[in-house]
């Protein structure tokens, strides 16, 4: 092979052991809009929701409107070693939509889920909380708390979502908890002022790692970081190594019309190296390594 291709092949390497060099866990929240079991079966709806899941070890659906467990079914169906767990029907209204977890059961399992007890009626969809075990020694599981606000209500919701997270971090002992989802945490839903006065931002140790500016939207005319990830505790501090929406529309190839068929909103992603105790002396064994053979390549050339 020409040198140049050798030296693409040996940074590519490089690339991979210095990204962590083991895959990741990667945990999704995806509003899916309105999500019937007739819009599910929805051919390219199906298949797209398919594509999307497939990239997930745990995906939080949210807005999903159905009384029974046929969206979900239809879902599973087509996607193997995925398992669900869904909150009840939540909402004032008589309009409903629940939590659905879904996760790969040949790497993960639910230790532990409650709905959270909403005494002062502050959410419209009170978090459906769970706990998963995570193939890492330095972290071996993680709290998820999901919530899709009511966009009138954002702002009280999401420091409510405060006290939601002391009351998970009391109950089970523990530090490392994700709060994500749709929080409408942008444009009209919430000033930047507003946002930055929030708890989760004034109080220590939540790291959002969805930045502001980015864009959670699937329309081109909107611009909004509606949909978020809030990460607290020095174990998943230790392990995040991304986190970013999942243009599905680009990724794809579909028209802004196609895209909207299956929602408005991106999913929302964080990525977890589930080694990273073992890989940095190693990394640095192989990078020495492959400095090596560079060099060698270089002489060559
Ligand atoms: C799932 O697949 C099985 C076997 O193909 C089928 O019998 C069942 O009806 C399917 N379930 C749904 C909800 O479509
Ligand atoms: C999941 O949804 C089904 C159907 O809506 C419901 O019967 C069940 O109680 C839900 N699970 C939980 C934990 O609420
Ligand atoms: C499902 O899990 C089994 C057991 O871990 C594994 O061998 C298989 O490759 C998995 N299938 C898919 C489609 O990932
Ligand atoms: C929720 O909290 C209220 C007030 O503290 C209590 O009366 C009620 O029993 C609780 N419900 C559950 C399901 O724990
Ligand atoms: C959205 O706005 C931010 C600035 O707030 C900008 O950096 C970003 O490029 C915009 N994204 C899109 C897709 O227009």
């Amino acid at each position: 092979m020409p040198h140049m291709a050798k030296h693409g092949f040996v940074v590519a390497l490089l690339l991979i052991l210095l990204a962590g060099g083991t895959e990741a866990f990667r945990i999704c929240a995806f509003n899916a809009q309105r999500l019937t079991s007739a819009k599910m079966a929805k051919k390219p709806v199906m298949d797209t929701l398919v594509q999307i899941l497939a990239r997930c070890d745990i995906m939080v659906l949210q807005e999903v409107v159905d009384s029974s467990q046929k969206t979900v079914s239809l879902l599973l169906n087509s996607s193997r070693n995925y398992s669900f767990l869904n909150s009840s029907l939540l909402g004032r209204s008589t309009y409903k939509e629940k939590y659905v977890y879904i996760y790969r059961s040949d790497k993960t399992q639910i230790l532990n889920s409650y709905q959270y007890n909403d005494t002062g009626d502050l959410f419209a969809r009170e978090p459906f909380v769970a706990q998963f075990a995570l193939p890492s020694k330095i972290l071996p599981s993680v709290v998820l708390v999901p919530l899709h606000t009511a966009p009138k209500d954002v702002e009280k919701e999401l420091n409510a979502l405060y006290d939601v997270f002391l009351d998970v971090s009391q109950r089970w002992q523990i530090e490392d908890v994700i709060l994500l989802g749709d929080f409408n945490a942008d444009c009209a839903s919430l000033t930047k002022k507003r946002l930055n006065s929030l708890l989760l931002r004034t109080k220590a140790g939540f790291h959002w790692v969805i930045s502001d500016g980015e864009d959670t939207t699937v329309r081109a005319s909107t611009n909004c970081t509606y949909d978020r990830i809030v990460v607290h505790g020095q174990g998943c501090q230790t392990l995040l190594r991304a986190a970013a929406p999942f243009n599905f529309p680009r990724s794809f190839e579909l028209t802004e019309k196609e895209a909207l068929s299956i929602s408005d909103h991106y999913p929302v992603e964080i990525e977890l190296s589930q080694a990273a105790q073992a890989i940095q002396p190693l990394s640095l064994a192989m990078l020495l390594l492959l400095s090596l053979s560079l060099f060698q390549l270089g002489q060559r050339a």
